[in-house]
């Protein structure tokens, strides 16, 4: 049975969505300041794997870092529904620039949606 992950090009996708996002991070001025200093290449390693796996590609971001547990794994970071914005809007672009279905665009979108409201840990 294939997934969305085999229907949308495999690793190649998440890894043009994941560096378009990155991009945009290191020019946003509420994200940029929360992540560490230097390239963003460990962060999107991270985050291209999790989305992998998420979307029925391989389990290597498991393998290698257990389970995800996002919302623990962002306690330590002030998201507030501003960071959350910021977040939600360099994935808009990046998800808006790649070359896939609308359908399959609108199924990440909902996806992205959904995980930055429930990661918002700061109401002010
Ligand atoms: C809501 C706004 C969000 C903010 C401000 C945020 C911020 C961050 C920061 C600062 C890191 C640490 C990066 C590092 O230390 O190198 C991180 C890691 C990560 N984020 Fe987010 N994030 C947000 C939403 C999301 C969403 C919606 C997802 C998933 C769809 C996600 C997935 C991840 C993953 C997989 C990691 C790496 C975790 C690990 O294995 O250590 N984040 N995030």
């Amino acid at each position: 049975m294939s997934t969305f992950y085999d229907e949308v090009g495999g690793s190649a996708l998440f890894a043009d969505l994941v560096s378009a996002f990155y991009v945009r991070v290191a020019a946003d001025p509420i994200l940029r300041p929360m992540y560490p200093p230097g390239e963003l290449r460990t962060a999107a390693e991270h985050l291209q794997k999790f989305l992998e796996q998420y979307f029925g590609g391989p389990t290597t971001y498991s393998d290698e870092r257990g389970h995800p547990r996002l919302r623990m794994r962002h306690a330590g970071f002030h998201i507030n529904p501003a960071a959350r914005d910021s977040w939600l809007s360099c994935m808009k672009e990046a998800v808006e620039g790649l070359s896939i279905h609308e359908d399959k665009k609108d199924q990440l979108w909902r996806y992205f949606e959904m995980a930055a409201e429930s990661l918002v840990n700061q109401l002010d």
